[in-house]
C-alpha cells in the first residue's frame, strides 16, 4: 500500500469518526444561536461550568466533552438542559444549578456554537477530499483503472453519491467488504481439484496453509488437505487491493470527485 493511501485512509478514519455523523444529522438545519447570546453563554459557561468541563467545553477536570454529548446535541434553547441542570447528578459529581430560563438558554447556545464549529472544522477536512478533477477521475475509470470493465456508472454505481456521503463513498471504494455502515463482506467462491479428482466449486468457508473447505452448491460442507489438491479462489476484492497499490493521491481525489456527481 503506498503512504499516501494511508494518510487519507487515517484522515478518513477522523472524518467517519461516527460522533460526526451522528452530530450532523442532529445539527443540520437547526437554527444557528446569536453572537450576543453565545457571548452571554460563554461567560456563564467560564464561571459556572469551564472548570469541570473546559472552557471550550471539550471536556475537563471530571466533567465530560458536552460537544458531543446526546442531551446537549439534542437540546433546543435549553429545553433540555435546563431540567437536567435543576436536578444534575450530584453522586456522580454533577452539582444541581438554579438558573433562569434565559440563563439556560446561553448556556445551550453557548454549547450548540461550540459544537457547531468543531462540525464545521470536520467538515472541512471532509471536503477537502472532493477537491481533484471529475473529468480526469471520469477518464481514469474508464481507462487505467479498469473500473467501467466491472462497474457501470448508469448501472450498479448508479445514485452511488446519494447512498454514501463523500468520506463514505471514499471508503467504499478504497475498501469495498470493509467499509463501516453495516455492508457485509461478499462471500468468495473456490474452485478445489483434489490430486486425481473432478474440481469441486463452491463458497469459500475455510482457508488456511492446510487446509480448505467450501460448501458446494447442495449445502454441503466438504473439505480438503491443500497438500492433496489444487485451491483457486475467486476473491471479488482482488482488483480493489490491487488498486490500492496503484493509485496515487491525485488519481484517488479525481475518483472521488467523479463518483459524487453519480447521484
Ligand atoms: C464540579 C464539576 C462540575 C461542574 C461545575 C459542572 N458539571 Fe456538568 N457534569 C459534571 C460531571 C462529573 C458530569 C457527568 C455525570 C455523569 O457521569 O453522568 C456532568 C454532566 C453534565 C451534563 C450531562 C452530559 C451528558 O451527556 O450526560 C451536562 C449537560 C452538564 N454536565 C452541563 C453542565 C453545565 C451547563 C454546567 C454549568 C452550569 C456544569 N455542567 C457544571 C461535572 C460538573
Ligand atoms: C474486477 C472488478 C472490479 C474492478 C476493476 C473495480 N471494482 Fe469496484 N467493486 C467490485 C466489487 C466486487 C465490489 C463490491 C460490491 C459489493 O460489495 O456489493 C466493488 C465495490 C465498489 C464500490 C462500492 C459500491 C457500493 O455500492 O458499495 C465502489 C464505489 C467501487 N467499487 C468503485 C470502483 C472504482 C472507482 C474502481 C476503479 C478505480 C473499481 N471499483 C474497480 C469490483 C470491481
Amino acid at each position: 500500500m503506498n503512504p499516501r493511501t494511508v494518510t487519507l485512509a487515517a484522515l478518513l478514519t477522523l472524518a467517519l469518526d461516527a460522533s460526526l455523523e451522528a452530530a450532523r444529522s442532529q445539527l443540520i438545519s437547526r437554527p444557528v444561536p446569536t453572537e450576543d447570546l453565545v457571548e452571554r453563554g460563554r461567560a456563564a459557561f467560564t464561571v459556572s461550568c469551564g472548570f469541570c468541563h473546559g472552557i471550550d467545553a471539550r471536556g475537563g477536570e471530571g466533567g465530560p466533552d458536552l460537544v458531543r454529548s446526546e442531551m446537549m446535541l439534542n437540546d433546543e434553547g435549553g429545553d433540555l438542559l435546563g431540567p437536567f441542570l435543576q436536578v444534575g447528578r450530584p453522586d456522580l459529581g454533577m452539582p444541581p444549578f438554579q438558573l433562569s430560563d434565559s440563563e439556560v438558554a446561553d448556556l445551550a447556545g453557548f454549547v450548540r456554537a461550540q459544537s457547531q464549529a468543531v462540525i464545521n472544522r470536520r467538515l472541512y477536512v471532509i471536503q477537502n477530499v472532493v477537491t481533484g478533477d471529475a473529468d480526469r477521475g471520469r477518464a481514469y475509470f474508464n481507462g487505467e483503472g479498469g473500473c467501467g470493465g466491472c462497474h457501470d456508472p448508469a448501472g450498479d454505481l448508479a445514485g452511488v453519491a446519494s447512498r454514501f456521503d463523500p468520506p463514505g463513498l471514499l471508503n467504499r471504494f478504497l475498501y469495498p467488504g470493509r467499509g463501516r455502515g453495516g455492508a457485509r463482506p461478499l462471500s468468495r467462491e473456490a474452485t478445489v481439484t483434489p490430486a486425481g479428482g473432478a474440481p469441486v466449486s463452491g463458497t469459500l468457508e475455510y482457508l488456511d496453509d492446510f487446509n480448505v473447505a467450501i460448501r458446494d452448491a447442495n449445502g454441503n460442507y466438504r473439505s480438503f488437505s491443500r497438500d492433496a489438491a489444487a485451491v483457486d479462489v475467486d476473491d471479488p476484492y482482488a482488483a480493489h487491493v490491487d488498486l490500492l497499490g496503484r493509485y496515487t493521491d491525485d488519481d484517488i481525489h479525481d475518483l472521488i470527485t467523479y463518483l459524487v456527481t453519480l447521484e
